[in-house]
């Protein structure tokens, strides 16, 4: 959507439904704003969020859910939290990294043992840290959605160790992590946001790309990438953020409300999470997409050099990685 269509559908969406402010009513409607279609599963848990937030305060508190990119891309839609125009938004871990260094060491390639050890993390004192990290920005972390681990997908070869990076134009999300991983492993990061992807792989403006399972089918993303090297190499996840002008507005009962609420949905999206997965494989390879299941081995073998040169941008990142890596419970 072009910036002025969406400045106005921004201010009509904002007359049907206020930032987080009460209607002549007395029914407070948040406005949720994401980036993703209505059939992924990210969706569909924030419609859950909104129904038992509704269920919790007996109709008083609503969300109205903007899926697609209504309301901006995820760096947009940031902003319009932070200024309370938009009350709710969820957004990848990476696009929060200009507001909080300590959020970007999720981006790390292979930071997690395995899938115990993201939720001993993300639901630990750590996760609580990270998530009200960015608070001095008007931005309140309410929980964590799965968003899988992602892997290479590619127009023309398979991605299945970093030589085959070499002279490749790969979308990376807005992030400077991504950036410095993938020029570590060899290839040539472009930054697209995740809604300009299928037309940037369309006209060649990128030659590969990377995201979880979902996303890739979900974004019809197939359609143009043939290859799907499932290397794993991170895992960052989704945020669910709230505006702090919104949370501020709620008195302690509405915001412990919209707190169990959220964290219900987590719990409920992490189910759909799983079946989404297998679904979007299966998908996919029925569409032609050729899977493989490469050694990590030769990627591992690039991630010393990666943290290095963070570790040497940020030091301070350093100490919060080794906690992460020292967790395990
Ligand atoms: C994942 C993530 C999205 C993000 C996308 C991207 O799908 O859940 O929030 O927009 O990756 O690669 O940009």
């Amino acid at each position: 959507m072009q910036l002025v269509q969406r400045i106005v559908f921004v201010f009509f969406a904002s007359v049907l439904a206020l930032g987080g402010c009460q209607l002549n009513t007395g029914v407070k409607v948040i406005k949720m704003g994401h980036a993703q279609v209505v059939s992924h599963p990210v969706h569909q848990a924030m419609v859950f969020l909104g129904e038992r937030l509704e269920e919790k305060s007996g109709g008083k508190l609503k969300v109205k859910v903007y899926p697609n990119q209504q309301l901006g891309t995820e760096r947009e839609l940031i902003e319009l939290l932070q200024i309370g125009s938009v009350g709710m938004t969820k957004v990848s871990a990476a696009s929060l990294e200009a507001f909080s260094p300590e959020i970007s060491v999720l981006g790390l390639p292979y930071l997690f043992r395995d899938d115990a050890h993201i939720s001993q993390v993300l639901q630990g004192e750590i996760g609580k840290e990270l998530l009200l990290s960015t608070e001095k920005f008007w931005l309140r972390g309410l929980c964590f959605y799965d968003a899988g681990k992602r892997s290479f997908y590619s127009k023309t070869k398979p991605i299945e160790t970093p030589a085959d990076l070499e002279g490749l134009k790969i979308r990376v999300q807005e992030s400077k992590m991504a950036i410095n991983m993938i020029r570590g492993m060899g290839g040539s990061p472009t930054p697209v946001s995740y809604g300009e992807l299928y037309t940037a792989l369309q006209q060649g403006i990128v030659d590969a790309a990377e995201n979880n399972p979902p996303s890739f089918y979900n974004s019809r993303h197939y359609e143009v990438c043939g290859y799907y090297a499932i290397d794993e190499h991170t895992a960052i996840p989704d945020v669910v953020l709230v505006s702090s002008e919104v949370w501020n507005d709620l008195n302690k009962e509405e915001q412990r409300w919209l707190q169990e609420a959220a964290d219900e949905s987590a719990v409920y999206q992490t189910k759909l999470w799983k079946e989404a997965v297998e679904e979007a494989l299966r998908e996919v390879q029925k569409a032609g997409v050729k899977i493989s299941y490469p050694s990590k081995e030769p990627f591992l073998e690039k991630v010393a050099g990666v943290y290095a040169q963070v570790f040497q941008e940020q030091k301070q990142l350093e100490a919060l990685v080794q906690r992460i890596q020292q967790t395990t419970k």
